[in-house]
């Protein structure tokens, strides 16, 4: 990664200057367990990474935002009030626009920036690097309306507003997992989140002589946001019809595996079937999965992970061949307690608890059998849990 003052001297180069500036961070996310159920009110239990984004601001004197990116060689400006034309129309820099959008909206007083976005976390690759982007844009405009950007109040507030940018300005209809992650992460700690709530608690990762290794599938997603929303709307189907039986369930993370089993003959289809039970599956495994994790009981942790792939390739439809590739060959390989898809789905990476002394193996045999497979090259990181948005 740059230093400060590489990219500093980066900011010069692009800016004409290099005075005044406020530099932010916000971490991209590894999901351990809970995946597809944070918009239907389940628990989730991402963790921050150390990857993420770095933002380096100077506020200007007018109300324009400039933005440039480390790793493009492209300019956007747009002036804060005016800036729901450019919706739909960049190839890159809606997310920030998003944020301010939603901040205005919030109430947030801020002026122009000068911002320059150097991205560590790799796009596409289900670890968030949107969020990255939202949470450092949203804590800058935090600061610069001079709110208390330590507050876990505050944090909790531009977690929602980016999740807003994401649902009003991008179109994408996620959940709070990813924005909260990298708003409220915490070093070495996982973050046990009921998404209906957003009460949490953090969890130690004590992975002992284990590593979390992530494989990146190098496959880009087409379709992933349509699908996505696809999803989302199948899952209000699901939670309608079992509501009409259970009129006490507030979301469908409310309902039980033999609650789906009981009605099963209610719902319209198997498929909105199928994802009723991944959702009442899933929950039941975060809950599994945080009990061993406490109990030091990884190989728990491993099965349970193994089971989300299951069901999230079967009941949810949201892996493809390359992801089943993947987490098929390192769930057999000697040293690896389990092993999943995290993420949105169709296409990014997969997460494996792999035994410390097997790593290097593991990376390049996993990593050889891939490229025999699909004629794509995977990319692989060794995870490490970092703190959430900041001011660095
Ligand atoms: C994306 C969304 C999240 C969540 C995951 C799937 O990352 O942004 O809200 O729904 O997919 O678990």
């Amino acid at each position: 990664m740059s230093s400060i003052n590489e990219l500093k001297a980066l900011f010069r180069e692009k800016f004409g200057y290099d005075d005044k500036i406020e530099i932010y961070a916000a971490p991209g996310r590894v999901n351990l367990i809970g995946e597809h159920v944070d918009y239907c009110g389940g628990p989730v239990l991402p963790a921050a990474l150390t990857v993420g984004t770095t933002l380096l601001a100077r506020k200007r004197n007018d109300n324009i935002l400039r933005l440039m990116a480390t790793d493009l060689d492209v300019t956007v400006e747009a002036p804060l009030d005016d800036l729901e034309k450019f919706k739909g129309t960049l190839k890159w820099g809606e997310y920030t626009l998003g944020v301010a959008f939603e901040m205005l909206k919030a109430g947030f007083k801020f002026c122009g920036y000068d911002m320059l976005y150097h991205d560590t976390v790799p796009h596409g690759a289900g670890l968030s690097s949107s969020a990255a982007v939202e949470l450092s844009t949203a804590i800058c405009f935090a600061a610069g309306a001079e709110a208390d950007i330590k507050s876990p109040r505050l944090l909790t507030e531009l977690a929602l507003i980016s999740q807003k940018a994401e649902h009003n300005y991008i179109g994408v209809n996620c959940g709070i997992m990813d924005q909260f992650a990298s708003a409220m992460g915490k070093k070495d700690n996982a973050v046990y989140l009921n998404c209906a709530t957003l009460e949490h608690e953090y969890v130690p990762l004590k992975l002992g002589d284990y590593k979390l290794v992530i494989a990146n599938s190098n496959k880009k997603h087409a379709l992933g946001d349509s699908k996505y929303n696809e999803r989302r709307e199948e899952c209000s189907e699901a939670f309608e019809t079992l509501k009409k039986v259970m009129p006490d369930i507030t979301c469908l993370a409310d309902v039980t595996c033999a609650d789906v089993s009981e009605y099963s003959e209610l719902f319209k289809n198997a498929t909105i079937k199928n994802r009723a039970a991944h959702v009442a599956s899933e929950c039941e495994r975060v809950h599994k999965f945080v009990e061993a994790l406490k109990n030091g009981d990884l190989s728990t942790a491993g099965k349970l992970m193994n089971e989300s792939h299951i069901s999230l390739r079967d009941n949810f439809e949201v892996s493809c061949d390359e992801l089943d590739i993947l987490a098929g060959s390192a769930s057999r390989y000697s040293g690896v307690l389990g092993s999943r898809m995290i993420g949105a789905g169709f296409g990014g990476s997969v997460l494996s608890i792999v035994h410390k002394d097997r790593v290097d193996e593991f990376i390049s045999d996993i990593g050889q059998e891939y490229s025999g497979k699909t004629n794509l090259k995977a990319d692989f990181y060794i995870s490490e849990i970092g703190d959430g948005a900041r001011e660095l």
